[in-house]
């Protein structure tokens, strides 16, 4: 096994993954019933950077509150995940700029814990710019980078060495997963590690549905532009001809059910071509986008023990508007 040391800063691609997939799914989406494309695209460079610009808009409050909540008890986070001072890998499924993470990641150092720092993500970009951040903040801080999906990722990541595992999932991640979803995920985590091993996962909760839904349709459009990005990244990587003009993001939210829903709705009557294949919209035909599922604590935690966990602390923000989670693998 490597030494931290001979590891440290080094970066892996989990696969080569097909190119074609990309253009195998967006057709499959687009020819259902119901059409639809997978959230997981929406991260090229250009999609990076207008979630960096959402992440900092005012009416996406979701980024404000867990940076309350790192900013504040990063020493409770800490003291969560290192019950006992053994060796561990900090991994981070889909971690975007960890500018969040950086306040738990400067505490754990601070306190010399014996750890190193796996940050996954599907976009290279996005880890480029974490890595060259960290550097300048956190020199010593051993860091290898693992670009792909979630589960390969992680299996790669589980393959460098065998210290106990702590996992981080924030941002709400796990909302842009059905309620079916997002347990199946936690179920398919908890059997990729071992009992002890430990995960904090960020979750926004159910609140003020007008708050809930100006996240998303927010004043300066943001969230609009990033989804309307997806029809130009098909455009550009897949040979797509998507009039953008013709197409309108509409977001809604349930407070029954927590999920807050984005669409793009077609404005006409299109026709629309992507490589050799023709979609047909008629006028206001919807294409579903993502899911921002919000969630009740007694959900949280009925998730916690359904999928093999146990929950082992809660820490809020200022206002309650968002949880970490920390759970061990029961
Ligand atoms: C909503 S952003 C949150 C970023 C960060 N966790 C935070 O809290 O600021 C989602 C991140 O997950 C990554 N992502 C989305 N789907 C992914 C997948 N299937 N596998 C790996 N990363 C993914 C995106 O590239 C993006 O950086």
């Amino acid at each position: 096994m490597d030494t931290l040391e001979e590891i440290k800063n080094i970066g892996f691609l989990a696969s080569d993954e097909p190119k074609n997939q990309f253009y195998t799914d967006v057709i499959k989406g687009l020819k259902a019933p119901q059409k639809h494309l997978s959230s997981k695209y929406f991260y090229n460079e250009q999609g990076d950077i207008l979630f960096q610009k959402i992440m900092n808009c005012k009416d996406y409050y979701l980024t404000r509150a867990e940076m309350d909540i790192f900013q504040n008890s990063s020493a409770q986070l800490a003291d969560g995940i290192c019950a006992n001072a053994s060796a561990f890998d900090l991994i981070e499924l889909g971690a975007g700029d960890a500018t969040k993470t950086f306040h738990l990641l400067k505490y754990l150092t601070e306190q010399k814990a014996n750890f190193r720092y796996l940050p996954i993500d599907i976009s290279g970009y996005i880890l480029d710019v974490l890595e060259s951040n960290l550097f300048a903040s956190l020199p010593n801080l051993s860091v290898c980078t693992i670009q792909g999906d979630y589960f390969e990722a992680l299996q790669k990541a589980c393959e460098l060495s065998s210290n106990r595992k702590v996992l981080l999932f924030l941002g709400s991640n796990i909302g842009n997963m059905s309620l079916k979803e997002s347990l199946d995920f936690c179920r398919k985590l908890s059997q990729n590690l071992i009992q002890g091993d430990k995960i904090i996962i960020g979750f926004d909760l159910k609140k003020n549905p007008a708050t809930i839904l100006k996240a998303y349709n927010d004043s300066e459009g943001f969230t609009s532009q990033f989804n309307v990005n997806l029809l130009i990244r098909i455009n550009q990587e897949l040979e797509g001809n998507f009039d953008i003009a013709n197409f309108e993001h509409y977001q809604t939210y349930d407070p029954e059910t927590g999920a807050c829903k984005s669409y793009l709705v077609s404005l006409c009557d299109q026709e629309v071509t992507i490589g050799s294949e023709t979609i047909s919209f008629t006028q206001n035909e919807s294409i579903f986008m993502e899911v921002s599922q919000k969630y009740a604590l007694d959900e949280i935690e009925k998730m916690a023990f359904e999928s093999g966990f146990k929950p082992v602390l809660n820490c809020f923000d200022t206002h309650h508007y968002f949880v970490d989670a920390i759970w061990e693998v029961a």
